[in-house]
């Protein structure tokens, strides 16, 4: 899709469809009003009879206008005007996303960032709308035999944009939102595929694919033996359990000067975790394809970071395995010892994830991180915990935990933080060995993140659990790409 700023006057506008806003009571945005005046008073008189008062969400379309230059009209209600939250905002373009599609044109104008959002900018609007239009026009049809043919037909878009310093913003703010909006699909398109394609040497191939496109990006994947070379026996006991072999994605994008510290994104890439010995039950086993979002997530910012240019160093980290019984595999009561020198006693086969994030978590001591940030799909808990709108955070370290709050909130790819109290350490304690791989029944997602902790205490470190928000079940299953936004928006936000 086409993006691009258009600096018009609404009166001289030709188009063949326009979307703008009105409030409640039909109060029209400053465009809708110029445009009605210039249909004389058509708007206000269709919204009176069809009764839409300017609810959030609410759109009426008119399909043909008198006038041949303004074809179609997309009115979309964005509530009272002084109580346009961000979520409101989002909720509006959801509706003028589908609106759009539904109404079969090629190309479109958009006055609706004009709107005023609490807290927010017209960069900020431009860039929602981009993101949102983006996640509802996305479909996984690589797989399908037959061409699916609800395709939306549009191919460009153009914000009304006045003023040199607006146009500017706007400008900005549609590259920032297209190299996301990139990032997001790469992340979603390798989260849908099946375990049976997308194996942890998919995911690798597809990581030095990205490495390719840009200059400033090096990939290299290592493989089994590198990784029992590296002492990586935690990882690497997971990984034995299945026939495809372990690969570790690492990604190196040296956007800043050779000795400036890099900001490390480590991801879980379970391709299929099935529970191992300790097998979960069957229903909706199949969604544990995606337990390599957060992997799908690191290599989405990465590109979208190089694709950016930040003048940042950033390394991605993605420790690729799936997780299945055999007669190989990790038994309940197994000690592995761990590329920091931890053992660790297996007690549940499917608390795998961290086994193999302590092991990816050590590996980035190497680079003397100023920050470190792990992203995984590690515990249902978490999604007991706080639902499927925030992804869990925490952290260390009490700055990095803020600018990563804030990131989720300026993104709308929001986190929630949990704490990471002493208290929880002793549930990790094993009989056995230096470090228990669960702490029982009760806050398993805070435990989870404990075992974490026992790796990272050499740099400021950030885990932000996605089980909740990596994708959704049902009707709608599909990868959501979260937390695509979030990532790059803080990265973004380090270059300040
Ligand atoms: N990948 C799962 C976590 C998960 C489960 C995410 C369901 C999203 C939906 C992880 O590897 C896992 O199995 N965790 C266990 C941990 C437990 C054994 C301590 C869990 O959450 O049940
Ligand atoms: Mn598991
Ligand atoms: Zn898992």
């Amino acid at each position: 899709m086409d993006y691009q700023v258009k600096s018009e006057f609404v009166e001289n506008l030709v188009t063949p469809c326009v979307v703008l806003g009105f409030y409640h009571k039909r109060k029209l945005t400053p465009s809708a009003a110029l445009l009605d005046a210039r249909l004389g008073g058509l708007l206000e008189k269709l919204l009176k009879r069809d009764d839409v008062d300017g609810k959030p969400g609410e759109v009426l379309v008119i399909p043909h206008t008198p006038q041949d230059e303004v074809e179609r009209v997309i009115l979309v209600g964005l509530g009272k005007k002084d109580e346009l939250t961000p979520g409101t905002y989002r909720k509006a373009l959801a509706a003028a996303a589908r609106a759009l599609k539904d109404a079969h044109a090629k190309q479109a104008v958009s006055a609706l960032h004009e709107a005023e959002v609490q807290g927010r900018d017209l960069g900020w609007n431009v860039r929602q709308f981009i993101e949102v239009l983006e996640s509802s026009l996305y479909r996984f049809t690589e797989l399908k035999s037959e061409p699916v043919n609800d395709k939306s037909r549009l191919s460009r878009l153009q914000f009304l944009v006045h003023g040199d310093s607006a146009i500017a913003n706007a400008q900005r703010a549609i590259e920032q939102a297209q190299a996301i909006a990139m990032g997001t699909r790469l992340a979603k398109d390798l989260a849908n595929l099946p375990g049976n394609v997308c194996t942890p040497s998919y995911l690798a191939d597809q990581a030095e694919r990205v490495g390719k496109q840009y200059k400033k990006l090096k990939v290299k994947v290592l493989g089994e033996k590198d990784i029992d070379e590296l002492g990586m026996g935690a990882f690497s006991s997971v990984s034995r359990g299945s026939e495809e072999p372990a690969r570790f994605i690492v990604m190196e994008y040296s956007g800043a000067a050779a000795k400036t510290k890099p900001y490390v994104l480590v991801g879980k890439g379970l391709t299929f975790d099935a529970g191992g010995i300790s097998i979960k039950p069957s229903a909706n086993m199949d969604e544990m394809k995606y337990d390599m979002c957060g992997g799908a997530s690191v290599i989405g910012a990465i590109a979208a970071a190089a694709e950016l240019h930040l003048p940042l160093n950033i390394v991605g980290l993605v420790p690729a395995s799936e997780n299945l019984p055999s007669g190989a595999a990790n038994k309940p009561g197994d000690i592995v010892k761990s590329m920091a020198g931890i053992t660790i006693e297996i007690l549940n086969t499917d608390a795998e994830g961290r086994l193999l994030l302590c092991d990816a978590l050590t590996y980035a001591k190497r680079y003397d991180p100023a920050a470190v940030i792990d992203v995984a799909t590690l515990t249902g808990a978490c999604v007991v915990a706080l639902g499927r709108h925030p992804s869990g955070l925490w952290s260390n370290n009490e700055a990095l935990a803020a600018a990563v709050s804030e990131a989720g909130e300026a993104s709308l790819d929001r986190v929630w933080r949990m704490p990471l109290w002493e208290e929880y350490q002793d549930q990790l304690k094993s009989n056995f060995a230096d470090l228990a791989n669960i702490g029982g029944p009760d806050g398993g997602s805070v435990t989870a993140a404990c075992f974490l902790s026992r790796f990272t205490k050499d740099y400021p470190w950030a885990h932000i659990d996605i089980a909740g928000t990596a994708w959704k079940s049902g009707a709608d299953k599909g990868a959501t790409g979260r937390p695509v936004s979030l990532l790059v928006q803080y990265l973004i936000d380090r270059t300040q």
